[in-house]
């Protein structure tokens, strides 16, 4: 008899590292309350669309251009995916796309994001990537870190759901900044943030049919 799981979508849209994470977890059992059902890609290059064909996960790309540069357009056809495919947990890993409120507020309390610094500093519109890693090196913080949090219509503004904190060497480049919060943090609390999402889908689902 094969075991219920919360029905995950992953969002990438480059490297896919944390896409890789959430794999390896989902082999290892720290993911044992989900699966990765499809990995949607807002870009036809990824490295991330890799990963999951090589993981036998299916993989679809969509991208804004396909729709003329709607935003629209390109969220309603990720939405239809997401339904069609009965879907409960959307993950943002690495998806370089803001989602208008349209979207979000579909989804409330179902879409997580993970974000490379300790929200709420260095997030919301335009920090993304290595500009998150080069904002903080330019502020002169000691500490940053990496943040799991569900999404809603305010950019980096959700609930949060587990944060880690990274130390700032001195000779840190936005590069080597942005390798280490990837390794020490997000590789790592986004899979266990992931599980605790789907186990809590689970438990409440099983609550409801008493
Ligand atoms: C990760 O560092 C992720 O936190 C960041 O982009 C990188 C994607 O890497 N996301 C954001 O900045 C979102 N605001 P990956 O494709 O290797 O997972």
């Amino acid at each position: 008899m094969s075991e219920h799981k919360a029905r995950i979508a992953v969002l990438v849209s480059g490297g896919g590292t944390n896409l890789q994470a959430l794999i390896d977890a989902q082999n290892s059992g720290i993911l044992n309350s989900g699966k990765i059902e499809v990995v949607i890609s807002s870009n036809p290059n990824a490295y991330a669309i890799k990963r999951a064909l090589d993981a036998s996960i299916d993989a679809v790309c969509v991208t804004k251009a396909e729709f003329g540069g709607s935003q629209e357009l390109f969220e309603k056809k990720i939405i239809s995916l997401i339904k069609t495919l009965d879907i409960d947990v959307i993950v943002l890993a690495g998806f370089m796309s803001i989602l208008s409120e349209n979207f979000t507020k579909q989804f409330p309390n179902r879409i997580i994001n993970v974000h490379p610094s300790l929200i709420p500093s260095f997030c919301g519109k335009g920090f993304y990537g290595l500009r998150v890693h080069e904002a903080a090196l330019n502020y002169g913080v000691k500490v940053t870190g990496a943040t799991v949090h569900f999404v809603n219509e305010i950019p980096d503004g959700g609930e949060i759901i587990m944060q880690k904190a990274v130390n700032i060497r001195e000779n840190d480049t936005p590069e080597s900044l942005q390798k280490r919060v990837m390794k020490l943090a997000e590789w790592k609390i986004l899979p266990l943030s992931v599980q605790k999402v789907c186990k809590e889908i689970l438990e409440n689902e099983k609550e409801q049919s008493k």
